[in-house]
């Protein structure tokens, strides 16, 4: 696997073969992994970035708390074969420091995370627009468990007429339900308690009204919980932490 700094540079000039390409911000679990192992399937090549990225989090706290476990990553990519880990600076990404951006304006931008978190949007189609930028890659890969992040990148694509195509992938979970997260490494062995239980309400299949009923009565504080287009929605905070989720509904 071979580490890439200077993404200027890399992919200028050479005859490239077909790359697959897995933005995220590290500390990287199994989701991660099965967009790396689907992306593997799809292309000769696949690169993975690990970039927090500062301009899409509304809250510092949550920057600055973002578990980074670089070393373990690595480990992880290696063991799957990955061929290229890319590590950006924030010189790199952002030469305008953050003067320029992607601003959508749909509805899908400004309910539900769009509405809870301010800037958040533009702070991720303006990085993802820049690391597409960077690795000319011809597919990426994105996961369902960020449901509006996924839909508002494919319309970003079609809007600007990048060549590269979107690939949406499933939501990896653990055995109670609970979607696979890097904030999750953030709880307390009895939040981690409390997410499992938060987990298996939600997946209960009762009605929307129950499950925020059942949610409260454990003390879970629910930031939004709503259908929407035939997926049900939900952010919750489990102490500090924030959670989301979205699922299909038969
Ligand atoms: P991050 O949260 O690290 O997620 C990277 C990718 O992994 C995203 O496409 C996300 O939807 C996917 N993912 C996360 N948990 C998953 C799970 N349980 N199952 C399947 N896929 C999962 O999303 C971001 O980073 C950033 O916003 C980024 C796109 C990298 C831009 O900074």
């Amino acid at each position: 696997m071979q580490i890439i700094t200077d993404l200027l540079n890399w992919r200028k000039n050479t005859s490239l073969p077909s790359l697959g390409f897995v933005p995220t911000m590290g500390n990287l679990h199994q989701g991660h992994i099965s967009l790396v192992e689907r992306a593997q399937q799809d292309n000769e090549q696949v690169a993975v970035s690990i970039y927090v990225n500062p301009t899409q989090f509304n809250q510092t706290q949550d920057f600055t708390h973002y578990p980074r476990t670089l070393e373990e990553d690595q480990d992880k990519l290696h063991a799957v074969g990955v061929d290229y880990l890319l590590l950006p600076t924030y010189e790199q990404i952002y030469p305008d420091n953050f003067h320029y951006k992607v601003i959508c304006d749909t509805e899908i931008s400004q309910i539900l995370e769009g509405e809870k978190r301010p800037g958040h949007f533009t702070g991720m189609l303006t990085v993802v627009l820049k690391l597409l930028q960077l690795t000319k890659a011809q597919r990426a890969y994105f996961g369902e468990k960020d449901f509006q992040q996924l839909q508002l990148i494919k319309g970003m694509v079609k809007a600007f007429f990048l060549d590269c195509e979107i690939i949406g992938c499933p939501t990896l979970r653990e055995i109670s339900g609970l979607a696979m997260s890097s904030r999750n490494n953030r709880l307390t062995a009895e939040q981690r308690q409390l997410a499992d239980d938060f987990a298996k309400i939600l997946h209960s299949g009762k009605p929307l009204t129950a499950i925020g009923e059942e949610l409260r009565q454990k003390n879970i504080k629910v930031d939004y919980l709503t259908e929407y287009q035939g997926r049900i929605f939900v952010a919750v905070y489990i102490g500090e932490i924030r959670l989301i989720d979205n699922f299909f509904i038969k």
